[in-house]
This record gives C-alpha cells, structure tokens and sequence, in this order.
C-alpha cells in the first residue's frame, strides 16, 4: 500500500488510525516530539520534515498534530499557532520542496471553524474562538497542496489511556453515576473513530483532493447522543441533568451548532455518509465489554 508519514500519531485520533493503516498494509511512520515516535523531529520545521520525506520517500502524509484544548488556545495563543498553524504550514512547505515524490495529504480540521445555525456547508466559515481560528489559518496553508482536508469530529473508544474522548468521559461518568449537566443546545453530527479511519483510508486510496466536511449524514444535540448511548449501554441517566451550554462562562465561546453538511464529501466519494444513530450503536458496543 505504500509508506505513510503520520504527525500527531500519538494522539486520541493517531493512536487509532496508526494501527488500523498498519493493519491495513501500509508502511506506518510516526513522526513527531515524543519519544515513542519512529522518527523524532520539530514538526514545525518545514527542512526537517522534507529530510524525512526524502529519507522515506512517501506516498502519503496525515497530519493529525493540534493543540486541541479549546480554552488553553484562547489565552495562550502561541500554543495554538505552533500546531494549529505553523505545523501544517511547514508541511505544506516540505511537501513544496520534494514534489517530484508526489504526496497525497490528508489534514485533519475540525467542526469548530463554523458557527451559527447549521446545517454547514464548506463556505460557511466562522471561527469565534481561537482554537478554530488557528484550525482554519492552518487549512489556508495546505489548501493549495495535493491535500484532502477534513472539517470533522469525533467519539469512540480511546486507545490512550491519558486522553479521553467525549464517549470516554460521558460512559465513565454514567456508570459512575456522577452528576453531569448534557447539553441540549449543542447539536453536532460527529462520527466514531473507526468510522472515521475507514473514511480516511477511503480518500487516501481515491487521491481525493479538497476541502470537505466529513460526519455524519444527520445531526443530534449532546443530550439526545447521551440518553441515546446510555440507553443502548443499559446505563442509567437519573444523576444526569439536561442543561445549556450557553449558561455556563467558558473562556473560550463555543459554537453550538456544529452539524455538517456533508454532501460534497458524499458526491467527491460516492458513498453515503453513516446515520448518527447508527454511529451510536456502534460506539455503544465498544463500551459493552467494559
Ligand atoms: N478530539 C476531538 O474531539 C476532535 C474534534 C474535532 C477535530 N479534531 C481534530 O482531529 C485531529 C486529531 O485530534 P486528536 O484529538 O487526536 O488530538 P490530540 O489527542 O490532542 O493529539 C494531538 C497530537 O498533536 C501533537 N502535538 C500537539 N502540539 C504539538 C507541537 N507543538 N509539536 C509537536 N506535536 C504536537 C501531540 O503530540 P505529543 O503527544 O507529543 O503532545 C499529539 O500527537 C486534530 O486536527 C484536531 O483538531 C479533534
């Protein structure tokens, strides 16, 4: 299948997506800070990353490097531009100087670079907090490039046992029976993880190139997801209050309408994007053996 160079492996979505691409029958090559990473490197300099690439010679590139905590990047703003948006600058920069090599990139974004009423559609760019500003600055970067970016979400599972993922925190508190607030008015239309491997293995072997929003076909509130999840997972809700995000003071403001329109993405692939409910028997069954 070819070499891949991933940065961000050792994340929430990396550690996922590293072995399933391993699995999958491609050459794996984690490249980044720590020390668990095949080839340790400053990701934000653009001559050492083209000295990897010319070193491995890749067919692919992900990026999955992000500052990925929304109130930290609003006050600390340097954190969210050296991932955010140095990072795929130099990338896209390394990718420039060894183009003869022929990459095809894959740039992970987020559903945080809209805001308002959704359904949102690729144009309809709106970032209101920092974290989603320096996500689109960096989108900006790569655009021009032989790169699929990817506007999404996601739950599941986590394979980390330090980062916990919305399912992760929302399962452990259920069985906990901890008091929660779910919010009713904040509506997304994120996907599992392993859906989303599927999917970036999908656009990896079509060489998709472009800008999409890539979810669920339809959207549900934080809430409804919850009492959905619990309910499959025979979990009660009864410590659980149904609350509104926007009564809380968050450094950061948040969108709350995050759901995406996810045509262009189904056109570009011809495929269908999965149901939300769906997705949530799917996660629920990650959680069944636990
Ligand atoms: N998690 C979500 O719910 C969510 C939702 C929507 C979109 N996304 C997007 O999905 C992608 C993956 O997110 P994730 O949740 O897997 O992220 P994550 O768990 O926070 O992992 C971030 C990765 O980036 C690396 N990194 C961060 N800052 C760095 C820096 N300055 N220099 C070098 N490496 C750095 C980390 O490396 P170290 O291990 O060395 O720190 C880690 O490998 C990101 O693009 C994110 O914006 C995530």
């Amino acid at each position: 299948m070819g070499t891949v160079v991933i940065f961000g492996a050792t994340g929430l979505l990396g550690s996922s997506l590293c072995p399933y691409l391993a699995d999958s029958g491609f050459e794996v090559i984690q490249a980044g800070r720590d020390p668990s990473s095949n080839r340790i490197l400053d990701v934000t300099d653009s001559s050492a990353i083209a000295d990897l690439f010319r070193a491995t010679a890749p067919s692919y590139v992900i990026n999955l490097v992000a500052a990925t905590d929304v109130d930290r990047c609003e006050s600390d703003v340097k954190y969210a531009y050296l991932a955010n948006t140095k990072v795929p600058g130099a990338i896209a920069a390394a990718m420039d100087t060894c183009g003869h090599f022929d990459i095809h990139a894959v740039h992970i974004s987020t559903d945080q670079v809209y805001a308002g009423p959704g359904t949102h559609s690729e144009g309809n760019i709106n970032p209101i907090n920092v974290y989603g500003l320096s996500k689109y600055a960096g989108e900006l970067l790569v655009a021009a490039k032989t790169t699929a970016i990817l506007r999404t979400n996601f739950y599941g599972r986590s394979k980390l046992p330090n980062r916990k993922s919305f399912s992760d925190w929302l399962v452990t508190a259920l069985k906990k029976r901890e008091a929660i607030t779910l919010f009713e008015d904040v509506l997304f239309s994120a996907l599992n993880i392993q859906t989303l491997c599927d999917l970036v293995l999908d656009v990896m072997k079509q060489r998709v190139t472009g800008t999409f929003n890539v979810g669920c076909a339809n959207g549900i509130s934080k809430a409804e997801f919850a009492i959905q999840l619990a309910s499959r997972l025979g979990l009660s809700t009864e410590n659980a209050k149904v609350g509104r995000l926007a009564d809380l003071a968050l450094k950061a403001k948040r969108p709350t309408d995050m759901t995406l329109d996810v045509r262009k993405f189904e056109s570009a692939m011809n495929l269908r994007c999965p149901d939300i409910f769906d997705q949530i028997s799917l996660t629920a069954e990650e959680y069944s053996d636990e």
